[in-house]
């Protein structure tokens, strides 16, 4: 995943989240709003795991959403970390997805479950979605 490269080793998850976001809405016309992003120095292992999670999550928005806007926040601290993708577009029912036909939400799921972590999909049809990870500290 070419996107995964942009962060350096010692790259900072943040400033890689806020370019990605700007470039994103630019190019999608769908507006951005930044809730937080993290300020503390975060593990890399859970920074690529955020970064290629929220790559997925906003173009599942840009390709199926219909949305206008997406609000994205992402904290961290000692207790861990926690990532929402919300969007208010189209939503769907996330029960009734095919196995065969939901690689993207299964990839964000084993990623966050790989390191440790939890991915939930909350969507109401006609009340948007939310996408929220969460990776407790060890
Ligand atoms: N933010 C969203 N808004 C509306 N529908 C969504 C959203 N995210 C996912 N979906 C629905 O869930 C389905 C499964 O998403 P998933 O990312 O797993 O697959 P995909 O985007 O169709 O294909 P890909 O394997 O390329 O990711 C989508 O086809 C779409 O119907
Ligand atoms: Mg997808």
């Amino acid at each position: 995943m070419a996107e995964e490269l942009r962060i350096r080793p010692n790259g900072d998850l943040a400033s890689a989240l806020r370019d990605y976001l700007t470039e994103w809405s630019e190019r999608s016309g769908i507006a951005v709003e930044i809730w937080a992003l993290p300020v503390t120095a975060v593990p890399g292992r859970v920074a690529r795991v955020v970064y290629t999670t929220l790559v997925e999550a906003l173009s599942n928005v840009e390709r199926h959403s219909r949305a206008r806007q997406v609000s994205v926040a992402v904290t961290a601290g000692k207790a861990g970390l926690r990532m929402t993708v919300s969007d208010d577009g189209a939503g769907f029912a996330v029960d009734e997805v095919g196995p065969g036909s939901a690689r993207g939400l299964a990839a964000m799921r084993a990623r966050f479950a790989e390191a440790g972590g939890m991915l939930t999909i909350n969507s109401v049809p006609g009340g948007g979605t939310t996408v929220t990870g969460v990776i407790r500290a060890r």
